[in-house]
């Protein structure tokens, strides 16, 4: 049986995906849409964020005013600003104890949360323990890439927040919100 997080701080995941649920193409995001990159930082500020290597190394510095949890199975690897994890448990510990050593800052979000933050490997090791999903979901050509778990559709409700048209530079895309019916977690 799988073991369960009795987490009391809620673990939000954060996700931009196409239509065939691709998240990037190992190394990068495939779109470039600013407007979703302002809203994830305002959404992610004063908050842990725990990611996989791969996608810290996509991003290459740890985000201003959030904690940067890392899941690796290297026992050597190290980056500055990174905090390693070599677990799932190991990463919501450290979350948490980001949220009390920062507790003092003003960054801090008054409403403590953790939030999963991909990539798709990680997404896999965490969605479970999630009560709710932000998703931008994109419209844009790719079947290829590191790919956002299937869910069972009928244990969520989802809500559309927000639709945006395709421009010259950016593609159609809305925003999201899932949440879990209760029964189901
Ligand atoms: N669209 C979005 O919202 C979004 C969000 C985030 C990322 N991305 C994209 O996703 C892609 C990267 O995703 P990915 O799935 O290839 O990689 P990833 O999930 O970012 O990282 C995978 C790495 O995490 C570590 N890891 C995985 N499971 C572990 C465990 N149980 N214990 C300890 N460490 C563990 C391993 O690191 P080691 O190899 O060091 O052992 C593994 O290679 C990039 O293209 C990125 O741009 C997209």
């Amino acid at each position: 049986m799988k073991k369960k997080y009795n987490c009391e701080i809620p673990i939000i995941c954060i996700v931009a995906m196409n239509q065939n649920r691709i998240i990037g193409d190992g190394q990068k995001l495939l779109w470039h849409i600013p407007g979703d990159l302002k809203r994830l930082k305002s959404i992610t500020m004063g908050s842990p964020l725990i990611m996989g290597r791969k996608t810290w190394d996509s991003i290459g510095f740890p985000l201003p005013g959030r904690g940067s949890v890392v899941l690796t199975n290297s026992t050597t690897w190290e980056s500055r600003g990174a905090i390693k994890a070599s677990s799932f448990e190991e990463a919501i510990t450290k979350s948490k104890q980001w949220l009390i050593d920062n507790e003092n800052s003003k960054i801090i979000d008054v409403n403590k949360k953790i939030f999963l933050f991909g990539g798709a490997e990680i997404y896999r090791l965490g969605i479970e323990f999630c009560h709710t999903i932000e998703v931008t979901q994109v419209i844009f050509q790719a079947e290829q890439g590191p790919q956002f778990p299937f869910l069972k559709e009928e244990n969520w409700n989802k809500e559309m927040l927000e639709h945006h048209y395709k421009t010259a530079s950016t593609p159609e895309f809305s925003y999201w919100r899932y949440n879990r019916k209760n029964n189901s977690l």
